[in-house]
């Protein structure tokens, strides 16, 4: 859902380093408390200096999102992450083992994995037929006799760190702790046996913004009442504040379904028997977390909803939307996900209407930082997180330099 009117809307680096004063400004006023907080200044979301940071110190060094386990769910099955920097591949062995590695050829570099899929036994390169097992290891090199003497032991495929949490699979190409760690302040959603979902409907998408505006978007409802009239219809559009879950990596919230509605769905009946171990207690939740920096986890009483957001250009984006249903629903010869899925596809449109009608407001000339609303409490998490984590070291080396 490009809009060509957003194409070719980069404008170029204004990011000094050291940083100017007027840049450490814009920053610190958004990493600031949330009351006296301000947005961030256009060229975070415009400046392909700003994206490559987040290349290095996000996407090449952090814990990105690759997919549902539900996905790698036999030997061979593979999964392709790709972000602006970081290109991946997530294999099930034939050991039951889930690896991940870069996804380039130890020969002479070339893209191994196109899409997501099962592989055959042999992970083979597409130019000359390099093959690796499904560990990595390199196991066959064509007329390997009329190649220099190489041991091919050591020309495996790069691996990388993988981990699985709440059934959902992360890849990390730096040092940073643990996965489980760094989510150790999550609420507990064992209950839901997340890691046991089917993967019923699955939608691409390519938005023409850049990535943070489809997290930012996510993160509040303030614009539900003027962009969403089914959700408005369906859920209460109010702020999280006072019941929301907010953590190191992450933050979120629920809202409540309006009185007779049984989930967001249009029509809004449910699948039963629901997600499996929902609480009574939630029957009329919808939970939103964002895991920062690229998942986005929907919670309803009878699905999960879930978005991978991969930045691909400083102004532009790929998310994939996936609904996830429990085994004994998916089991049900009538299960019907369809009505969830149409009403999710036009919330998506909607949203990435936004989304891109917003990048071209801060691609512009004169755009200035402007308040929060007090809804905005999520988004102001995000934004603040993003800030100490990408830019910590950059407004370490600025302080006290000039304009
Ligand atoms: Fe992969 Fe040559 S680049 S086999
Ligand atoms: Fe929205």
């Amino acid at each position: 859902m490009e809009s060509a009117a957003a194409a070719g809307d980069t404008a170029g680096t204004v990011l000094n380093t050291p940083l100017s004063t007027t840049q450490v400004a814009a920053l610190e006023a958004v990493a600031g408390p949330f009351e006296s907080a301000r947005t961030p200044p256009g060229w975070l979301f415009t400046d392909p200096a700003v994206l490559d940071l987040e290349a290095a110190s996000l996407f090449l060094n952090d814990w990105v999102i690759a997919g549902h386990v539900s996905q790698l769910g036999s030997a061979g099955a593979c999964l392709c992450v790709d972000t602006v920097s970081l290109h991946a591949i997530v294999v099930r062995g034939d050991d039951d083992v889930i690896r991940a590695f870069h996804n380039s050829c130890r020969h002479r570099g070339t893209r191994l994995v196109e899409t997501s899929g099962k592989l055959g036994p042999l992970i083979r390169c597409p130019y000359h037929a390099w093959a690796y097992s499904l560990a990595g290891a390199l196991t066959a090199i064509p007329k390997r006799e009329a190649t220099a003497k190489v041991d091919v032991a050591t020309l495996g495929l790069v691996p990388l760190r993988v981990a699985v949490w709440n059934g959902f699979v992360f890849v990390c190409a730096g040092e940073p702790g643990s996965l489980d760690e760094r989510l150790a302040d999550f609420p507990d959603l064992s209950y839901l046996a997340l890691d046991r979902l089917c993967l019923v409907a699955e939608r691409h998408y390519r938005v023409a913004c850049n990535w943070k505006l489809v997290i930012e978007n996510y993160n509040e409802c303030y614009h539900c009442a003027i962009a969403h009239p089914a959700l408005h219809r369906l859920s209460r559009d109010v702020g999280f504040d006072g019941y929301r879950h907010r953590g190191r990596h992450f933050t979120g919230g629920p809202m409540s379904l309006e009185p007779g509605v049984a989930t967001l769905a249009e029509p809004a009946t449910r699948i039963e028997p629901g997600l499996t171990g929902w609480r009574d207690a939630d029957r009329r939740m919808v939970f939103y977390f964002s895991v920062f920096p690229n998942l986005l986890l929907t919670i309803a009483p009878d699905y999960a909803l879930v978005h991978y957001v991969f930045p691909a250009s400083v102004d532009r984006c790929t998310v994939t939307t996936q609904w996830l249903v429990s085994p004994a629903q998916a089991a049900r010869a009538d299960c019907d996900i369809d009505p969830a899925l149409g009403f999710w596809d036009r919330t998506n449109h909607e949203d990435f209407a936004l989304c891109e009608t917003a990048q071209r407001g801060l691609a512009a000339s004169g755009q200035l930082p402007g308040p929060y609303h007090g809804w905005e409490n999520c988004v102001h998490d995000f934004d603040r997180w993003l800030v100490q984590r990408v830019f910590s070291s950059l407004l370490s080396a600025s302080a006290g330099t000039s304009p």
